[in-house]
């Protein structure tokens, strides 16, 4: 059973978390060697990480399935490499989104992750994940989980440092670069970090004037 990435289920496809409209900062960042002040934009396919786990006894719980805690565990090395990768710094965690469970992952199947970052603001990097199951003996192959991880560059005190500007290229990765706006304010109304009516991008998807 193989699904595709762009499958209807894929949360990309909702109003909050993607659409296909084109900014015009977008169209300017898109075109190479472009520069934002003094910091060089990164193209964000430099930033892909591709992990792949073979499920062992010790990863699954009592039903012989993998547990969603292993695989969050390894989602988080995987999107923390990616930033990494994408920043040149240390990074840390600062929010997770809903991470949906589609299929479930049996022993001894193999699981592929990959995570690329779709976009970064001022010092936080949003990651786009997805999570593949292969059962090696069957043969097939199924999209079982997909995530939006946030991290922040780290200075060497510890401290926010700015990120690279992003370059998005395909129309995928400027799919998620254009969703990614949205996401960051419903993460952030949700933390308490910002006011509903301060998320523009957000209340434009409900409102036809704001
Ligand atoms: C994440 C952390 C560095 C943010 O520090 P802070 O003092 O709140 O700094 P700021 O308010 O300046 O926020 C820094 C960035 O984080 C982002 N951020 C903060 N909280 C966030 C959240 N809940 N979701 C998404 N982004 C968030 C801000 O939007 C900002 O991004 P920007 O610079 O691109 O605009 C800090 O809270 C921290 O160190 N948390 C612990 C991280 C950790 O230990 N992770 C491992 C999990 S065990």
């Amino acid at each position: 059973m193989t699904k595709g990435i762009d499958s209807k289920t894929n949360i990309r496809n909702c109003p909050v978390f993607g659409n296909s409209s084109l900014f015009f900062h977008l169209t300017f960042a898109a075109k190479s060697n472009v520069s934002f002040g003094y910091m060089e934009a990164k193209k964000v396919k430099e930033s892909l990480v591709v992990m792949t786990e073979l499920v062992l006894p010790n990863d699954t719980n009592l039903l012989g399935n993998l547990m969603g805690g292993r695989l969050m565990y390894w989602m988080d090395i995987a999107s923390a490499l990616s930033c990494m990768k994408y920043c040149g710094s240390q990074v840390v965690t600062a929010s997770v989104d809903n991470i949906s469970f589609e299929n479930p992952i049996r022993r001894g199947n193999v699981v592929t992750i990959h995570a690329q970052v779709t976009r970064a603001f001022n010092t936080s990097m949003e990651v786009h994940l997805t999570a593949w199951s292969e059962d090696p003996v069957q043969n097939s192959k199924c999209k079982s989980n997909e995530a939006f991880f946030t991290f922040v560059a780290l200075d060497p005190n510890g401290k926010p440092r700015k990120a690279p500007p992003s370059e998005p290229e395909t129309p995928e990765e400027i799919e998620l670069y254009e969703g990614a706006v949205r996401r960051r304010q419903v993460r952030l109304i949700l933390s308490g970090k910002m006011k509903p009516e301060d998320a523009r991008e957000l209340k434009s998807i409900f409102m036809k004037e704001v």
